[in-house]
């Protein structure tokens, strides 16, 4: 029998490559970040050093596809919004964050039905985090 006919459906952590395939995401989509200068208002908000948003963003990303919640464990909880409240994230600097992570998800092969699920999800997410609407 394959996956397909399975009656337990495989989570969407477990359709984009378990730990490894969330972990290349996270470096791929801060590797375009910090590369494209088209994305310079969103790398500008971040740190020089972003080896500690490529673990968080990796651990959060495995738990909110239904993998290990390990690292909001350690954390004792994390709520994405309360977390990005106050940032000043405007209509560019989201859109920013989105089209940098539409790119990711096409670089790293994510499946086409799960690559659809997910845009749709962290559209509704990234549009959500705006603040200052007049940008
Ligand atoms: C809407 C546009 C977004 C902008 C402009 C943005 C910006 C940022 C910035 C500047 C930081 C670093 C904050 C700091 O250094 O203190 C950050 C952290 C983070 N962001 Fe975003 N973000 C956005 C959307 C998202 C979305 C949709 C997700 C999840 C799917 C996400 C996940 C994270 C995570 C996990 C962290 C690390 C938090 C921590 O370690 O405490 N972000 N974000």
């Amino acid at each position: 029998m394959s996956d397909s006919e399975t009656l337990t459906p495989t989570s969407p952590f477990e359709q984009i490559g378990g730990e490894a395939g969330v972990r290349r995401l996270a470096e791929v989509f801060y590797d375009i970040m910090d590369a494209n200068p088209d994305f310079h208002a969103l790398r500008a908000m971040h740190e020089p050093d972003l080896a500690p948003m490529r673990t968080a963003l990796a651990g959060f990303l495995t738990a909110w596809l239904g993998g290990p919640r390990d690292w909001i464990e350690q954390r004792g909880g994390f709520c994405i919004m309360s977390r990005h409240a106050g940032m000043g994230i405007t209509a560019i600097t989201s859109r920013q964050w989105l089209a940098a992570m539409r790119q990711a998800i096409a670089r790293t092969g994510t499946p086409p039905a799960l690559a659809v699920k997910l845009d749709q999800a962290l559209t509704r997410l990234g549009e959500a985090m705006v603040q200052d609407r007049r940008g």
